[in-house]
C-alpha cells in the first residue's frame, strides 16, 4: 500500500532493477517503491528481501507483482526490462527485441501512471528511449533515457584515481550514444574548479595528457564488456546512476545530468535521443546545456548521433 508522497516503479525485477530498488531504498530517494516482473515468484522473493532490510534504511514501504496495477500513480517509472547483453554482443544487438517489448508494456504502464516521468534504463538506451517517446506519445520532458549518466560517473572515476583527487571533485562529462560511438568532453572538463587543460599533475601523480586521456575514454567504452565478461552484467553502479537520476526527480533538484532525450536543434542536431548535460527536475528533462564543444567532440557527436538515428530507422523508428 502506498504512504508518503513519493513512488518509484521499477519494471524488471532482474539484477539491474533489483539492484536499483535496493540503492533507491539505500538513499532514501523515495518513500515508496514498486518493483513489477513478469515472473512473479523471482519478483515476491526480491520484494520480501528488501522488506526485511527496511529497517536499516530510511522510512519507506516496497511492494512487488507481476500485475501493472502495483504502478498505478507512480511519479517516476524506472524501465530496467529487456534482453540481456551476452559477452561479445553490442547494446545495439539487443534493440530489435527491446522495442517489441516496450510497444508490449508501455501502454499498461502509461494507463496506470499517466503523469509519471519515464526513465528507460534498458539498452540500446538511446534508441529505446526515442522508439518509447514515438510509442508512448508523451512530451519529451516526460521521457528520459538514464544516457550516459553511468559512463560520466565511470570517466569521473579514472581521472579521479589518475589525478589523485576524490570524484565528486572532477567535472566532466560522456556525451552521445550510451554505447560504443559515445565521446568525453574533454574541453568543458574541469577539477576542483581548474580546466583540465590546465591541470598540473599534483606532486607524485601521473599527468593527464593527451595519451592519458585516450586510454580513459577507451576505457570508459570497455568497462561494461569487461564487467560483463567477468559477472555477466552491470548492475551496481547502473543502480546508483537509476537511482540518482529517480532522486533528482523527485527532488524537483535542477540537477545537471548527461541523460538521453530527444535533441532539437542541439548545436544542428534533430531528431535523435542522446545524452548531453540536461536539467533534471521534477517535471523531467526540460533544457538542455550547449556546453562548448572543440570541433573534434562536435564531430564526434554528431557521428553519434548519426549512428543512433541509422540503428533507430533499421528498426522502424
Ligand atoms: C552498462 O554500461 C551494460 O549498459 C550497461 O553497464
Amino acid at each position: 500500500m502506498r504512504t508518503g508522497t513519493t513512488k518509484l516503479a521499477i519494471v524488471g525485477a532482474g539484477a539491474v532493477g533489483s539492484t536499483m530498488a535496493y540503492a533507491a531504498l539505500m538513499r532514501g530517494a523515495a518513500r515508496n517503491v514498486a518493483l513489477l516482473d513478469i515472473d512473479r515468484k523471482k519478483v515476491d522473493a526480491e520484494v520480501l528481501d528488501l522488506r526485511h532490510g527496511l529497517e536499516f534504511m530510511p522510512q519507506a514501504s516496497v511492494e512487488g507483482s507481476d500485475d501493472v496495477a502495483v504502478c498505478a500513480d507512480a511519479d517516476v517509472v524506472m524501465v530496467t526490462a529487456g534482453a540481456k547483453q551476452r559477452p561479445g554482443q553490442s547494446r545495439l544487438d539487443l534493440a530489435e527485441a527491446t522495442i517489441g517489448l516496450m510497444q508490449k508494456i508501455l501502454p499498461g504502464l502509461l494507463e496506470v501512471a499517466p503523469n509519471a516521468v519515464y526513465v528507460m534504463v534498458t539498452n540500446p538506451v538511446d534508441i529505446v528511449t526515442y522508439a518509447s517517446l514515438k510509442i508512448s506519445g508523451l512530451p519529451p520532458h516526460q521521457m528520459m533515457g538514464s544516457g550516459t549518466v553511468l559512463d560520466s560517473s565511470r570517466l569521473r572515476h579514472l581521472v579521479a584515481q589518475r589525478c589523485g583527487v576524490a570524484v565528486q571533485n572532477v567535472h566532466a562529462y560522456i556525451a552521445g550514444e550510451h554505447g560504443d560511438s559515445e565521446i568525453p568532453l574533454w574541453s568543458s572538463a574541469t577539477i576542483g574548479g581548474v580546466p583540465l587543460s590546465e591541470w598540473n599533475p599534483l606532486p607524485g601523480r601521473l599527468p593527464l595528457d593527451a595519451e592519458a586521456r585516450d586510454v580513459i575514454a577507451r576505457d570508459v567504452v570497455r568497462s561494461a564488456y569487461t564487467i560483463i565478461e567477468g559477472k555477466g552484467a552491470t548492475n551496481y553502479a547502473i543502480g546508483l546512476a537509476g537511482s540518482r537520476i529517480a532522486e533528482a526527480i523527485l527532488g524537483d533538484e535542477d540537477r545537471v545530468m548527461p541523460v538521453s532525450t530527444l535533441l532539437d536543434d542541439f548545436y544542428g542536431i534533430d531528431d535523435v535521443c542522446l545524452s548531453v548535460p540536461s536539467l533534471v527536475g521534477r517535471q523531467g528533462s526540460i533544457e538542455r546545456f550547449e556546453v562548448p564543444l572543440s570541433d573534434s567532440e562536435y564531430d564526434g557527436l554528431k557521428t553519434s548521433a548519426e549512428t543512433v538515428r541509422a540503428a533507430a530507422r533499421r528498426f522502424g523508428y
